[in-house]
């Protein structure tokens, strides 16, 4: 034992039992699997990577046109393209456990049966820090209604994942929702050990032209600057009721708009869509807090849901 010598940061943050050295993650779908960002970011300098959704058997995802730029953000309709769980586990994970990093995986299914599957193929995978559980996804037993947008749902899904692994699990809420409080209360009661939220709000984009939609799939998930202040929002609404902590996501661009989330009552923070503008945005926004840190002679633990009355 290292009595009394354990270093301390400014940047450091415990969620779930898992220490960050910073409160700056990539958001999934936007990192793929962490090597692509390779060549142009410092991977080692994030306090941790949640790699694209995985699901039991491999998804082509949607056809095309499956991105639309919308005014301040994106809509996207992939379709949660993946290799597979077993393909992530063999040719995705040797080179996500040789990074300094932690390394979150997001999974999804189609039924509560797919995700417990998923869930304990993942569970005890050398490298592996957590499991985020996308809730963001239809139901096919329940005719296609997202299980993260029913709270009875959303606790059947949590409580299996949660009972079939050891690993610690974040689960990501939808913001699709008319009261993200009662999500938050219906998945920590389901045992979930910490929530992140948003994910994407569905929107819509038509060519006035040819008076078609703009994707394929008519509808797709919204993300970047355009949904952070409902992002915001609902951190701070959640951070009202939550005994567990918070990972904020949405529309973060800079380390200010990270600051906002943190100052909320998020813990951590998730950068998504950024990451196609700039793909070392993720360790701009670390320097950034690091730099607000010191100039206001404080940390991120003391910082997280700060907000004046
Ligand atoms: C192209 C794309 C793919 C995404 N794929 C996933 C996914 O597989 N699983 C998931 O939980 N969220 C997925 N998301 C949602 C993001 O992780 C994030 O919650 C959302 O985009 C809001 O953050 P942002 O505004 O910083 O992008 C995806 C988002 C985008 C833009």
């Amino acid at each position: 034992m290292n009595k009394g010598v354990k270093k301390t940061s400014r940047l450091a943050v415990e969620i779930a039992g898992i220490r960050f050295k910073n409160p700056v993650l990539t958001a999934s779908g936007t990192f793929g699997y962490g090597s692509e960002y390779a060549p142009y970011t410092d991977l080692g300098r994030l306090g941790g990577i949640v790699v694209k959704g995985l699901s039991l058997e491999p998804r082509a995802g949607n056809p095309g046109p499956r991105t639309v730029e919308t005014p301040s953000g994106m809509l996207n309709a992939i379709g949660l393209q993946n290799v597979g769980v077993e393909s992530f586990i063999k040719e995705k994970m040797p080179f996500l456990r040789r990074l300094k990093t932690n390394v979150i995986a997001n999974i999804f299914g189609e039924t509560v049966e797919d995700y417990k599957e998923v869930a304990r193929r993942l569970d005890g995978v050398a490298g592996l820090t957590a499991l985020e559980i996308n809730i963001s996804c239809p139901n096919v037993k329940k005719g296609g209604i997202a299980f993260g947008v029913v709270p009875t749902e959303a606790h059947r899904v949590v409580s299996a994942v949660k009972s079939s692994v050891g690993l610690p699990v974040i689960t990501k809420l939808s913001p699709n929702v008319t009261d993200i409080r009662v999500m938050v209360k219906a998945v920590e009661e389901a045992g979930t050990d910490a929530v992140s939220l948003i994910n994407t709000i569905t929107g819509m984009a038509v060519d006035v032209e040819k008076r078609r939609a703009l994707l394929a799939t008519k509808t797709g998930g919204l993300s970047g600057p355009a949904i952070r202040p409902i992002a915001v929002r609902m951190v701070w609404e959640a951070a009202q009721v939550a005994t567990r902590p918070i990972i904020g996501i949405g529309g973060i661009m800079t380390a200010k708009d990270a600051l906002e989330f943190i100052i909320a009552g998020a813990s951590a923070v998730q950068i998504g869509t950024a990451n196609f503008v700039d793909p070392d945005s993720a360790v701009k926004a670390v320097d950034g807090i690091e730099e607000y840190l010191k100039r206001h002679r404080t940390s991120v633990k003391d910082l997280i849901g700060s907000l004046k009355a």
